[in-house]
Formats: structure tokens, sequence, C-alpha cells
């Protein structure tokens, strides 16, 4: 073999080499799990195709343009939690930037009741902020719930920038949040989802545990990153995606950790919200003692019955003017 051709070979084997090494840093930086529809009785538990709406606010999205969404899970008989959320947190013009709309999204008791839906229908007429589809509410149908909260953005409201699923428990700082957001920049209006991310959890396998989950149910011995169900924020292009991907995600109870195993089939990272320096957690998922200035350096905090919200929420709207 001549001199001329050696160099030749050993040129294309040096490109080769190039073309396989950028290949692989290209498609094989986040290896996504494999794919695998769940079998139909299963989906069908948390298809938005098996429910049916009893109360919906079908344009309100298009009539307000709102820039986050709210969406808070209650039960029908959740009256005063509403009120308390109406009169707090849930209020209109709280941020002075932007539009910021919440809706209650509620199931049906076990047994009907229907002197509390006739309530609820004259609070939905009233305030034109419930929606109420027909699976039963309970705590092992959160999932349901969930995955209903995110189709019912995909259907109604994807011209809104963010939503948030946030719990009737949670004191909630929107005008915190909503600089936050708007700080952000490019980068969180896609595949953005922000709360208190648990990354190292395993799935309980005692039965007394709260949280329990049977190997049968889910064999897999470790959990994706998922942020906790308490408050979280995501892009609105996120509620598309995910109602996507639990096709190929088989139902479980952990509502939170059933949204981590979306994500994970998406190949999309929850982030946490930290303070200025990273060091304090801005959606505080711990119980904290209220103190006004301490409060409003955070989104969240958790654990309020509606008339600890309300009382603390008269003392919480000086903020704004002294911290
Ligand atoms: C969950 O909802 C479905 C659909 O309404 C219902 O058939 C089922 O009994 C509910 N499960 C629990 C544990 O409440």
């Amino acid at each position: 073999m001549g001199k001329r051709w050696r160099y030749k070979l050993l040129t294309c084997f040096a490109v080769a080499g190039l073309i396989t090494f950028v290949a692989v840093l290209v498609f094989n930086r986040t290896p996504l799990p494999k794919k695998t529809p769940t079998p139909k009785e299963l989906y069908d538990v948390i298809s938005p195709s098996t429910y049916r709406f009893i109360l919906n606010q079908p344009e309100l999205c298009e009539k307000k343009s709102p820039f986050l969404v709210l969406m808070i899970p209650v039960t029908l008989k959740d009256t005063e939690a509403r009120t308390a959320i109406r009169r707090t947190w849930g209020q209109d013009g709280l941020s002075p930037r932007v539009t910021v709309l919440h809706l209650f999204v509620i199931g049906q008791p076990a047994q009907s009741d229907p002197v509390l839906q006739e309530h609820l229908e004259r609070e939905s007429k009233e305030f034109g902020d419930i929606i109420q589809m027909d699976f039963v509410d309970s705590y092992h149908n959160l999932t349901i719930k969930t995955m209903m909260i995110m189709n019912w953005i995909a259907t109604y409201c994807q011209g809104a920038w963010y939503a948030m699923k946030i719990d009737a428990d949670i004191f909630l700082n929107v005008r915190y949040l909503v600089d936050y957001l708007l700080d952000q920049g490019e980068s969180s209006r896609k595949d953005y989802i922000c709360g208190s991310v648990i990354s190292d959890a395993v799935p309980h396998r005692d039965t007394f545990n709260k949280w329990y989950i049977s190997e049968d149910l889910y064999p897999d011995t470790w959990y994706p990153p998922y942020v906790s169900g308490a408050a979280y924020v995501f892009s609105t292009d996120l509620a598309r995606k995910i109602s996507w991907a639990s096709r190929f995600v088989r139902p479980i109870p952990l509502e939170d950790v059933y949204v981590g195993l979306c994500l994970h089939i998406l190949g999309v990272k929850p982030m946490y919200a930290t303070t200025f320096l990273g060091l304090g957690n801005l959606f505080e998922v711990r119980r904290l003692k209220y103190e006004r200035c301490t409060f409003a350096k955070r989104i969240i905090v958790n654990g309020f019955n509606p008339q600890n919200l309300v009382r603390i929420w008269h003392d919480f709207k000086k903020s704004y003017f002294t911290c």
C-alpha cells in the first residue's frame, strides 16, 4: 500500500471516529426510558375521556388571558377553604403586573349529597371558579384529579404562561411568585416545572406507611426526581406533554410521584426555587411559624387551615410596604 493510501485510510478513520463521538454526545445525553403503552384498562383509570364535566369554565382563559392559573384540588364539602382562599391568595389583583386566575377542582363524593351539590352549583354561578368532574373524590384518586388538571390546562388554557397545582391548606405569596417567574426569563417558558424537589425517594414497602406502594403496582426500587404535590408551578406546554406521557406510565395512587414518572418519560428535570444565595427553599413544605417578613420571602408555606389563613393574611398584606 502506498503512502498516499495509508494517509487516506487514516483520515477516513479519524473522520468516522469524530462523527461517532459527536453523535454520541448529541443523541446520548440523557437516555430516555423505554416507552411501553399501559394496557387500556389501566390507562382508562386516568384518561380524560373516561370522565365527564359536571361544572366547567371552558371560556375563562380566553376571556381573561391569564399569565398564571392556580389549580386548587378540593372536595365538595370544603366550602370554608374555598371562601378563605377567595378572601386571601385567590383574590383578584394581588399582582399589579399580570392577571392571575384561580380554579377549584372537585370530583364527586362517594355518597351523593344533593344539598351540598346544589350549594356548589350556586357557588359556581356566583364566582365562576369551579370545575367538577364525575370521578370519586378520595385520597387514593388524587392522581386522577391531577391528570384532569393537566388535561384542563392543555384543553382550555394553553394561552396562559404558567399553571400551578396548589393544595388548599397552603399559604401562597402570589406577588413573590409572579416576580420570581418574570425573573426566570426565556428558559422557563418551556419544559419548566418548579417546586420542592424530592430527588432521592424510594418506594415505601411497609403496609402501615401513608405512602405505601406494593411491588406489584410499582416494582422499581427508586423514584425519579419529583416535586412535592403541596404546590408546584409549570409552564403550560408541560400540561399537554405530561398528559401524553401518562399513556406510558401505569397509574399509582401517589400523585406527585406519578407526575415525576411522566417527567422522566419526557426527560424534563424538575427545578428547585431557592433564595438569592441558594440556601433557602422558596417552596417551604415544612410548617413555619408565622412572621410577616419571613413569609414575604417565601413562595409557599405549608400547613394552614382556613381560619389561620384568613387571620394571617390581614397582617401579611402589610408586608408589601414594610418588609
Ligand atoms: C376512584 O374513582 C373511580 C372513578 O370514579 C371510582 O370508581 C373508584 O371507586 C375511586 N376509588 C377510590 C378509592 O375512591
